[in-house]
């Protein structure tokens, strides 16, 4: 389905605005990838930008993962796969507590005789947000991403206390909510592991790449900042480039 449709049915619908659904539909036409796992999908609304452009290109499946709360969303996923008549795409499960247990019946599936078969291209992190969960999450995902793949992660800056007042900030030590755990997860899980490179963000979404099998030192995929170079992402600004360094500890 190309951006245009796709858009008319989304662009009211919490929680991608347009232009980074725009953003992520470009990415999965560009790199095609076979198998895509999606952590956190609320209504929807990222899934199916990202099943439209796997429909655009012909193949390609989603395996996203969200709790069985996520039924009583309105539109809920369902719906919004039917609306859009893209189904043939998307695998939606409703995990009874986390996505974190449903990683680990995949790992079970993946792993043969102690060895662990890596099955999907891209994986979108936006669920938890915090260290524990997401941490974790990355490093199981890390085991399923086949090498020359990519993870996304989204709301890299966010922090608890931006939900200050609701009851469950209020059960988290201070400590923890003023710091933003997604980038966290990145500066200390990701970016020291040396399978990862081509760092690239535009201060609220960051990419990285697993390195190919056959990965030297001069490689560099520029697909991502090929698409930033063709959008109008804040990326460009000078204080995302500050931040960017600052995210990444790149000189
Ligand atoms: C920001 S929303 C996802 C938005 C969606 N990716 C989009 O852009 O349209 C985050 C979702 O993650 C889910 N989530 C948070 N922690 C989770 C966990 N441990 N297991 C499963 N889902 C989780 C929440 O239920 C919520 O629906």
């Amino acid at each position: 389905m190309i951006f245009e449709d796709i858009v008319q049915h989304l662009q009211e619908i919490p929680h991608i605005p347009p232009d980074r659904g725009k953003l992520l539909y470009d990415f999965i036409i560009e790199t095609r990838p076979e198998r895509i796992l999606e952590l956190g999908f609320a209504h929807g609304t990222s899934t199916c930008y990202m099943a439209a452009a796997l429909q655009e290109v012909g193949a390609g499946s989603i395996l996203t993962i969200d709790n069985e709360g996520a039924r009583s969303r309105d539109p809920n996923i369902l719906s919004l796969m039917e609306r859009t008549g893209l189904e043939s795409f998307i695998n939606p499960v409703f995990a009874e507590r986390s996505y974190t247990w449903e990683l680990m019946k995949l790992l079970e599936q993946q792993t043969e005789a102690g060895q662990t078969d890596p099955c999907f291209d891209f994986v979108f992190i936006d669920g938890a947000h915090t260290w524990d969960v997401d941490g974790f999450a990355f490093l199981l995902a890390d085991r399923l991403l086949r090498p020359g793949g990519h993870v996304l992660f989204d709301d890299v800056t966010w922090t608890q206390s931006e939900c200050a007042g609701q009851d469950w900030v209020e059960a988290v030590p201070e400590e923890e909510r003023d710091v933003a755990h997604v980038e966290k997860i990145i500066q200390l899980l990701v970016v020291p592991d040396q399978n990862y490179t081509d760092f690239e963000s535009d201060g609220v979404w960051a990419w990285v790449r697993k390195k190919p099998a056959s990965h030297t030192a001069e490689d560099r995929s520029d697909v991502v900042a090929s698409l930033y170079a063709r959008s109008n992402a804040a990326r460009r600004s000078f204080l995302v480039r500050r931040y960017v360094k600052r995210l990444f500890r790149v000189s």
